[in-house]
């Protein structure tokens, strides 16, 4: 029987669950001329919310990783090689032919792929309106819908390039953008901070866990298939349990334990061999982060993994300025989250952490 669950990388359909809210919203917002902030903590399933919404409106999109975007250039080319990705060389070069500063075109040798490349020395704001204007026209007998994951990264590529974003952005009239991001402090300061460029550029979104009684639902209903109900249930609840519904974790404790169950495991110790074997698997992973550790960080993660919900910062014995610009560290890490209080992400490294050093 194939196991049910998924993580790892972006689902949708049938193990996509709730955030019925949130697809709602963004769809009304797509369905208007605005544009979508998508804002959460690493894995807590910003591209599923997005696959799961397009896939349901059948309208065009092109997405890009600003993460692996290395220059205004190389962003400019992306735009042209994703845009030709979608639509034939012809149509993409007839734009081509309006364009200020004409890119090259080459095959990739490896790929076999055309890529574009702009002459060296091109005026990047040039480059960049002639790229998005590609986009514009993609968009115009129905509006395209344009992605940027890890959208923080612009500030990285180039300290102006908000500004020129916005600037070509605010013109375009075909496209909704969905923005989204997974550092926090990052997103706040482009799209809340009243002198950014991007100020209140589009409505926000901010993605919580997956409420418990749906998340419960989904993994009972799969773990039925294997076990009695009433044992479901119980083991859906001992695995909510231990990764607060984090929807990342979440997948990968049920996947370990429909394996376990499978394997012959009883039911009653499922769930924590399944934890230990999570915990076995990633303990090269683990000693290598915590050996990059300076010692506030490690003493921050120590009171962390120990007090969890009734972390403090005076709970941790360092001067507090040092808490936390440590704490603002392990954030931007994305090791250690902000809810509603300071916790740490990886419910196995949590327990790794108590194991080795509690
Ligand atoms: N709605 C959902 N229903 C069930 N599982 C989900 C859902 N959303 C996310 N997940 C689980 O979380 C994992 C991470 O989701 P996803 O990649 O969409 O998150 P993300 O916020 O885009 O992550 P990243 O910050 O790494 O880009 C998925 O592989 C899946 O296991
Ligand atoms: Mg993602």
């Amino acid at each position: 029987m194939e196991n049910p669950f998924k993580f790892g990388t972006v689902v949708n359909g049938k193990y996509f669950t709730d955030r019925k809210k949130e697809q709602l919203f963004l769809t009304q917002i797509l369905n208007s001329p605005n544009h979508a902030i998508l804002i959460s903590p690493r894995r807590f399933g910003k591209s599923s919310l997005v696959a799961q919404t397009l896939g349901e409106s059948h309208r065009e999109s092109i997405s890009i990783n600003m993460q692996a975007i290395t220059s205004m250039d190389n962003l400019a080319e992306t735009i042209l090689k994703r845009a030709l990705a979608k639509h034939p060389l012809q149509k993409i070069g007839h734009y081509l032919a309006n364009f200020r500063i004409v890119p090259t075109v080459s095959v990739n040798q490896i790929s076999g792929q055309p890529e574009f490349s702009f002459h060296a020395g091109t005026d990047h704001q040039i480059m960049l309106e002639d790229a998005f204007s590609v986009l514009e026209q993609l968009g115009k007998k129905e509006r395209i819908i344009v992605i940027f994951d890890e959208f923080q990264e612009i500030l990285k590529i180039n300290p102006s390039l908000d500004r020129i974003l916005r600037s070509i952005m605010q013109e375009q009239q075909n496209i909704n953008y969905i923005l989204m991001g997974s550092q926090e402090d990052m997103m706040k300061n482009i799209f809340l901070r009243k002198k950014s460029p991007f100020y209140h550029f589009g409505t926000l979104i901010h993605l919580d866990r997956i409420p418990r009684s749906d998340f419960k639902n989904y993994l009972t209903e799969r773990l039925d298939e294997i076990c009695p109900r009433a044992s479901a249930e119980e083991l859906s609840d001992e695995i909510l349990q231990f990764t607060t519904c984090h929807p990342y974790y979440t997948q990968q404790l049920a996947f370990q334990v429909w394996y376990q169950m499978q394997s012959g495991t009883a039911a009653k110790q499922a769930v924590s061999e399944a934890i230990e074997q999570i915990v076995i698997m990633h303990d090269f992973d683990y000693s290598r982060l915590w050996d990059a550790m300076n010692l506030t960080n490690k003493a921050v993660l120590i009171k962390l993994a120990m007090l969890q919900t009734d972390f403090e910062i005076a709970s941790v014995n360092q001067p507090t300025s040092t808490v936390f610009s440590s704490l603002k560290r392990l954030i931007h890490s994305g090791i250690v989250i902000k809810d509603k209080h300071y916790e740490l992400d990886d419910p196995f490294f949590c327990l790794w952490i108590q194991q080795h050093f509690l």
